[in-house]
């Protein structure tokens, strides 16, 4: 099973949608025209059942095989959501909405999604359910969260499911993936310090919170270099720091420190928030100041299930020649983890070739990809659930 060739002749039409995705872009929640298209094309594909509105604005598709002795499901899901950024790439089909652009690639995702769901609705050489899932809100909304607490694991009775990325610097047409942790969990954290503020002229009638503040973030580095041990993944980023004015003459009566969390295991995590905490307050304490922590969690770890991770390699071997089932894992999030926690499967990273990284104002996605994804997604259902 190399590149299907179905896709070759289906590459002009997968295309043309995912150009039509590139030029209105829309974000989180409010993928409306998005998921409009997508419903519509697979009802004119010839699903068995399309359902709109799981998860607020989530799109699902059921496409049936030519038999079903076993009663196996499997759910194979892409992204639709664009992000808040200019885009810079001067194509012919750029973002028509200036401030909105697809940076991730998630319109080529769908594509790719549509064309295997296409093929699989045309060929059905397949034992079982496939349930092709369209999830808002990747970029932050948390969209892959809401399809699972609405009930969409249950509804399409989905046993197993597969999730895919492009990745920048990869070459086009080779996969990586690893079994195991393979995107981290990110969490946010905020801290309100409050002293004295005061005339800077006079600093010993006040409690200096930007003092307190500075010697907050320098401590903060202590978790990751001298707490979490060496060969545990860890980042603690403190990434706003803001006073009340821009003055020169005034000390502040509060600062306003923000930053992220990235972790590959519950227990750094937990031990994480925890640290955060006690450095601040304890810190602030010293200096006569408070410190208030709100700690909150955010996506969680993106961990591959060992089978499904070996299912994976499999059908990406049979689609290419350039697999590498061992790529260093990634500290950035992605939220088809919360499908991972209800469901075995595997997320798996597809070459976008010399590309601007994602979430750039140059990146654009690789329609030369596409043959690869699409067959990936395809070989997923063809390769669980052999025709009887
Ligand atoms: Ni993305």
């Amino acid at each position: 099973m190399p590149v299907k060739n179905r896709f070759a002749e289906l590459l002009p039409e997968i295309t043309a949608w995912r150009r039509d995705f590139h030029e209105n872009p829309e974000l989180l929640f409010e993928v409306h025209r998005t998921a409009g298209k997508v419903a519509e094309l697979l009802r004119s594909f010839g699903c068995d059942e399309v359902v709109e509105g799981i998860g607020r604005t989530g799109v699902v598709g059921v496409i049936k095989g030519k038999t079903d002795t076993a009663g196996r499901v499997v759910g194979l899901r892409a992204d639709m959501d664009a992000l808040p950024i200019l885009e810079a790439t001067g194509l012919p089909y750029a973002s028509k909405t200036p401030g909105k652009m697809h940076a991730c690639g998630h319109d080529g995702h769908t594509a790719m999604l549509l064309g295997a769901a296409k093929y699989l609705a045309e060929t059905r050489q397949f034992d079982g359910t496939a349930v092709v899932i369209f999830q808002p809100a990747e970029e932050g909304g948390g969209g892959g969260r809401e399809m699972v607490a609405d009930g969409m694991m249950e509804r399409f009775g989905v046993q197993e499911v597969y999730g895919m990325h492009n990745w920048p610097g990869l070459p086009v047409g080779s996969f990586a993936i690893r079994e195991g942790a393979l995107m981290a969990a990110a969490d946010q954290f905020e801290i309100v310090v409050t002293g004295k503020g005061g005339h800077a002229a006079k600093p010993h009638e006040t409690i200096d919170t930007t003092l307190v503040a500075a010697h907050i973030v320098v401590a903060l580095q202590s978790i990751a270099s001298r707490n979490v041990d060496p060969l545990k993944q860890v980042v603690v980023s403190t990434c706003t720091f803001r006073t009340e004015s821009e003055a020169h003459n005034v000390i502040p009566q509060t600062v306003l420190l923000k930053g992220t969390v990235r972790t590959m295991d519950p227990a750094v995590q937990d031990f994480v928030e925890g640290r955060i905490k006690a450095i601040a307050e304890n810190t602030a304490a010293a200096f006569g100041a408070t410190a208030a922590v709100n700690y909150m969690r955010g996506y969680p770890v993106t961990v591959n299930a060992p089978d499904n991770t070996a299912y994976a390699i499999d059908v990406a071997k049979k689609v290419s020649g350039q697999v590498n089932p061992d790529v260093a894992p990634q500290m950035g999030a992605e939220d088809f983890s919360y499908m991972l926690n209800e469901r075995p499967g595997a997320y798996i990273f597809l070459g976008n070739g010399d590309t601007a990284m994602v979430h750039h104002p140059a990146y654009n996605f690789d329609d030369n990809a596409i043959p690869f994804g699409a067959s990936w997604y395809a070989g997923m259902v063809e390769e669980r659930m052999p025709a009887a």
